[in-house]
This record gives structure tokens, C-alpha cells and sequence, in this order.
């Protein structure tokens, strides 16, 4: 990598947030698997998995209410409340409240067991307001530095997305803008997994930053292009997330291998299989090449590790370090694999 994302454990290296005056860890942790993400994991577990994150040097950390309706800002907030709150930058998201489900939530398939909380969204003024001050509560830490507003956006709102961003435009926006005035919160801007609502953002808003999912990766990287140019024309930043589509381009090509949370088609394997094969020349692992892709781009201030697991997190870690020669990314420009004007310098 051209600014080595690791030096020693504990002392990762570390970009500016957009002009938020705040400074994140190149390698982030994705909190998602603390809220029980395709899996159902133990609150030991979750502390283990954090902690595997710190003394990695992890100093970032991404949560959202959504995430198993709560737990995961339970358990994130549990771990980092025994650490000095000028010690580590946490980002949740606003959008949608948990209201209590006495019956049991509904599972969705994708956080396994969720506290017993349903998802309502709400952009307005109130929700925002009323779901950073819940989130303090279930965190139980005394600040949120980041405040992403959670899948606002075509990608999950369909016919109904123009409605919901006016909800926000009209209500949400002025209590992010007054939050981050006061000094509450340090930063805002969107946790979508598309473009065009992040393009869209830094027309009507004053964005610090965008948590983009699985948009910019090995397998996509068409749309982020021109939100590439804004942000650093702006002074925001991205975080990215999702750097494995959800999994397959850490796994490789498996029989169960996952793209954007559902089963890999036939044309994303035969992809990856190609990515692959460009790898085993140079013996580097896929996952080590899908993490240090995006940190390229000087518009990127983290990528957010989605490892459920203490093992998956300390091999991204790994595959941080990992030394990967120009030649590489040069190949998968000569093989059509990538783009020429995406290719790390
Ligand atoms: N709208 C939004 O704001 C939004 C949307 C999506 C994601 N995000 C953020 O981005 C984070 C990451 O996204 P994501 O979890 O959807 O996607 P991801 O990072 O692309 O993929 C996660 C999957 O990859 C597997 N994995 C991770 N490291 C691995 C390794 N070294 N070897 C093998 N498998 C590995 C994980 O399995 P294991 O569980 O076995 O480790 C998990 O199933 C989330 O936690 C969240 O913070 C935000």
C-alpha cells in the first residue's frame, strides 16, 4: 500500500474524516456481526471480536440501531465504554426507531435472533433527534462522533425513496445540522449501499462523509467514479463498506459463496474465479487485494471490516499488510479485470 495501513499493532495509520476535524483508522470495525449478522453469536463472543479489533489497532467503529434491533449497540457500547472516550471515533446510524415488540421482532433473514424491538423508519426532525438520544442510551457512552442516516435511498425504498427524502430534506437535515452546530456530534452524512443517494446528498446537504456498502469493490466500481471526483472536490470523505460484496470476495468462489447478502450468481463466480487465478500467480490472498482496492483512493478515509468473527477480523488484518506489487493490479487492468483509471498507483 502506498500509506502502509499498518505500522505496529495498536498504532494504525489514520485519515481525516472529510473537514470534520476528526480522525479514523484506515481499517475500521463494521459492527453488523455484533448484531448477529448470518449468525447467532454469544455476548462473549462479541466482546472477544471487539477486543480482537482494539489490540489490532482498530480505533473506528460502525454500528446502527437496525443491527439486530439494538444489540449490536448494546454489545459495541459495552466493550468501548472501559476505554477513554477520546480513544475511539463511533459512528450509528439515524432513520429508523426500535419500538418495543412484547410478542418477539420479526426476523428478516439477516440478523439472526434480534432483540425484541420492530424497525419503524422515521427521517424526520423528531426521529432524529429521538434516535441519537436512544442510541447514547443503549450505547451507554457519553457521545456519538458520527450520525449516518441509515438506507435512505431507492435501494431499499423503492416507489416510496422521493417521500422519505423529503421527510428528511424537510426535517431530519436540520437536526443533523443542529446537532453537529451544538457540538453533539462531530459529523454526518449517509450509510446507503448506493451512488446516487450520496451524489444526491451532496447537493442538498453539507455532508463530512458517506459510508458506501459494497459499491466500491473488486466486482463494481463504475458508479462510485463519479462520487469519487465530488468528494474530494467537496472536502467529504468515504468510508467504505462491504468490501467483500457481502462475502465472495473473501471466500473466493465457493458453492455457498455469498454477493450482496443473497446466492453469487453464475456471471459474478466466473468474475471472481478470473480475480482469483490473478492472485494465486502472485500468491495473494483475494480478501488482502478486495481491502487494500479501495483504500487507493484518497477520497477513502476506512474500510469497515465486516468479520463476525475474531479469526475472519485478524486475517483482514493480514491481509492489510499484505505487500502487493504494482504488476498485480497492472494484470487485472491487461486481463479487463479493472479499469485503467481505477488502478492503484
Ligand atoms: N447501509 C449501510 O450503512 C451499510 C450496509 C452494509 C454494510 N454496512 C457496514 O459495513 C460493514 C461490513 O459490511 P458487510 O458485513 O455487509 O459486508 P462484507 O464486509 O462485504 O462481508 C462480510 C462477510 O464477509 C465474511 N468475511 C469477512 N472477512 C473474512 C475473511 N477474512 N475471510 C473469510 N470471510 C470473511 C464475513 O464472514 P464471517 O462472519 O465469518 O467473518 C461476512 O459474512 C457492516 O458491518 C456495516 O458496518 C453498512
Amino acid at each position: 500500500m502506498t500509506d502502509s495501513a499498518t505500522t505496529t499493532q495498536r498504532s494504525l495509520a489514520e485519515r481525516p474524516l472529510g473537514r470534520s476535524g476528526l480522525k479514523v483508522t484506515v481499517a475500521s470495525l463494521g459492527a453488523g456481526g455484533l448484531g448477529n449478522f448470518f449468525r447467532r453469536i454469544t455476548n462473549a463472543d462479541a466482546a472477544g471480536l471487539v477486543d480482537t479489533a482494539w489490540r489490532a489497532g482498530i480505533r473506528y467503529f460502525d454500528t446502527a440501531p437496525f443491527y439486530g434491533r439494538g444489540r449490536s449497540e448494546r454489545r459495541l457500547g459495552s466493550y468501548l465504554g472501559d476505554h477513554p472516550r477520546e480513544d475511539f471515533v463511533l459512528s450509528t446510524k439515524v432513520g429508523r426507531l426500535m419500538v418495543p415488540a412484547p410478542g418477539g421482532a420479526q426476523e428478516d433473514g439477516i440478523f439472526y435472533d434480534p432483540a425484541p424491538f420492530d424497525s419503524v423508519y422515521d427521517y424526520s426532525y423528531d426521529g432524529v433527534m429521538r434516535s441519537h438520544e436512544m442510541s447514547l442510551q443503549r450505547l451507554g457512552l457519553s457521545r456519538i462522533d458520527v450520525l449516518l442516516v441509515h438506507d435512505i435511498g431507492v435501494f431499499l425504498h423503492g416507489a416510496d425513496a422521493t417521500r422519505q427524502l423529503n421527510v428528511f430534506k424537510n426535517g431530519g437535515l436540520k437536526a443533523l445540522e443542529e446537532l453537529r452546530s451544538s457540538g453533539a456530534i462531530r459529523a454526518y452524512g449517509l450509510g446507503v449501499n448506493e451512488v446516487a443517494a450520496c451524489l444526491e446528498c451532496l447537493d442538498y446537504g453539507n455532508p463530512d462523509a458517506f459510508l458506501l456498502a459494497g459499491r466500491f469493490t473488486l466486482l463494481e466500481q463504475d458508479a462510485v467514479k463519479p462520487l469519487l471526483e465530488r468528494c474530494t472536490k467537496q472536502g467529504a470523505s468515504i468510508i467504505v463498506g462491504g468490501v467483500f460484496n457481502s462475502g465472495i470476495l473473501a471466500t473466493g468462489d465457493t458453492p455457498d459463496a455469498r454477493y450482496n447478502y443473497g446466492p453469487a450468481t453464475k456471471e459474478v463466480r466466473q468474475k471472481v474465479r478470473q480475480l482469483q487465478a490473478v492472485c494465486e500467480r502472485y500468491e495473494i490472498p483475494l480478501s488482502a487485494a478486495a481491502l487494500q482496492f479501495p483504500l487507493s483512493s484518497p477520497a477513502v478515509a476506512s474500510v469497515l471490516l465486516g468479520a463476525g468473527t475474531s479469526s475472519s477480523l485478524t486475517r483482514c488484518m493480514e491481509g492489510l499488510r499484505t505487500e502487493i506489487p504494482k504488476d498485480f493490479w497492472q494484470d487485472l487492468v491487461t486481463e479487463q479485470l479493472l479499469a485503467p483509471e481505477m488502478m492503484p498507483s
